[in-house]
């Protein structure tokens, strides 16, 4: 796919974690708002993506109307175009969304249509009740079952390659064949390579960490997505949630906020606007970052970046504080070499027998100099 979108993981935000089916017009607005005074947009964050709960019914000519919670479309699109950033919206290609709202099943074109009508520039196209599809026609025909989740999702690309207005498209699926073996040549900047995210330790590092052996599959333009991020929710501590945007930075894991923007701490903002970790995130090398050591709960990652630079991360799953035995070997440095250390602004020297200390549920996550 030569199409320039996604050239780096997108970044912005995501109505679903916070406000889930309560989102309205006035919502994305105050998200779009508040990208620009906290200064997200600048950093990166620029698309504000309408998740499921959006849909109303379809008109005489199958037309897709929006619901109540969102009166004109076209006018919210501008809105937040005229802030300087993009907007997304939800689909699915079964009949019902996840959440039970219309889907686009049998009417592709015509939905990819409204949607360039409307100014959107990226589509989450949620697999949901298509399942029911695979499993009607399919049954237990794995391979028949798996050509069908494929045909769909192209289907929709093919219409949104008519459109010719450049879209973002996001793939969220799971089960059947590997996603992350098709999704790219299926039209997919991302895909969906987990079940939902939670506002909790558990699943978040679940989700995260189980992402090792992934890497091989991302690249510019197609990037493994494991879900939205829930820094600023409040079900994690600050240091959880420093770990949180360490390990999407290292996987080049899209990076959407999931908080209610308006409404931020100091904390949460500094979280997601550290720009040492953003540019990690967004590497113009786009190689997602790997697992090079694991003993007990202590995992290393480690992430090239251009011009020879690297990234390593110093994760501690476990309950308590726990020192980190150095071996230069393993993480392919000299003993002696410079860090930046991103989260506490200061030099960190790596070498042999040095033995950092890395909080529980925390990380250290590194730059070289
Ligand atoms: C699924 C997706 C979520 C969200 C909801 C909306 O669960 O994985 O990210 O889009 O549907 O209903």
């Amino acid at each position: 796919d030569s199409a320039p979108e996604a050239r780096t993981p997108p970044m912005g935000w995501n109505s679903w974690n916070h406000f889930a089916e309560k989102v309205t017009d006035a919502d994305v607005r105050a998200a779009a708002d508040a990208l620009v005074a906290s200064g997200m947009r600048d950093a990166g964050y620029v698309y504000v993506n309408i998740d499921d709960s959006w849909e109303g019914d379809r008109d005489a000519g199958g037309n897709i109307q929006s619901n109540k919670k969102f009166p004109d479309m076209k006018a919210l699109a501008d809105y937040v175009h005229s802030k300087g950033l993009k907007i997304g919206i939800y689909s699915s290609p079964g009949p019902k969304t996840c959440a039970g709202y219309e889907g686009s099943y049998n009417h592709e074109e015509q939905d990819a249509k409204s949607y360039a009508g409307w100014g959107f520039d990226y589509l989450k196209y949620d697999q949901c009740s298509f399942g029911d599809t695979i499993r009607q026609e399919a049954g237990d025909d794995l391979v028949k079952a798996s050509a069908m989740q494929r045909a769909a999702y192209e289907k929709m690309h093919q219409a949104l390659q008519h459109t010719h207005h450049p879209v973002v498209y996001s793939f969220c699926q799971y089960g059947l064949y590997a996603v992350w073996r098709w999704g790219a040549e299926s039209g997919a900047n991302l895909w969906r390579t987990t079940g939902d995210i939670k506002d909790n330790w558990s699943q978040m590092s679940l989700i995260g960490f189980q992402q090792a052996g992934l890497e091989k599959f991302a690249g510019p333009g197609h990037w493994n997505d494991p879900d939205m991020l829930e820094v600023g929710n409040g079900h994690m501590s600050t240091i959880e949630y420093q770990t949180h945007m360490s390990l999407w930075a290292i996987l080049a894991a899209p990076l959407l906020a999931g908080n209610d923007l308006s409404a931020m701490t100091e904390d949460t903002r500094s979280i997601l606007l550290n720009k040492d970790v953003i540019a990690i995130d967004q590497d113009r090398l786009g190689r997602a970052g790997y697992r090079v050591w694991a003993e007990g709960p202590l995992e290393i990652w480690e992430r090239q970046l251009e011009n020879g630079h690297k990234a390593i991360a110093l994760f501690n799953r476990g309950e308590s504080p726990m020192s980190f035995p150095v071996d230069a070997a393993t993480l392919g440095i000299k003993s002696g070499a410079e860090f930046t250390d991103v989260w506490q602004k200061k030099t960190t020297v790596l070498k042999n027998g040095s033995e950092p200390l890395v909080l529980n549920h925390g990380v250290t996550l590194l730059r070289s100099r």
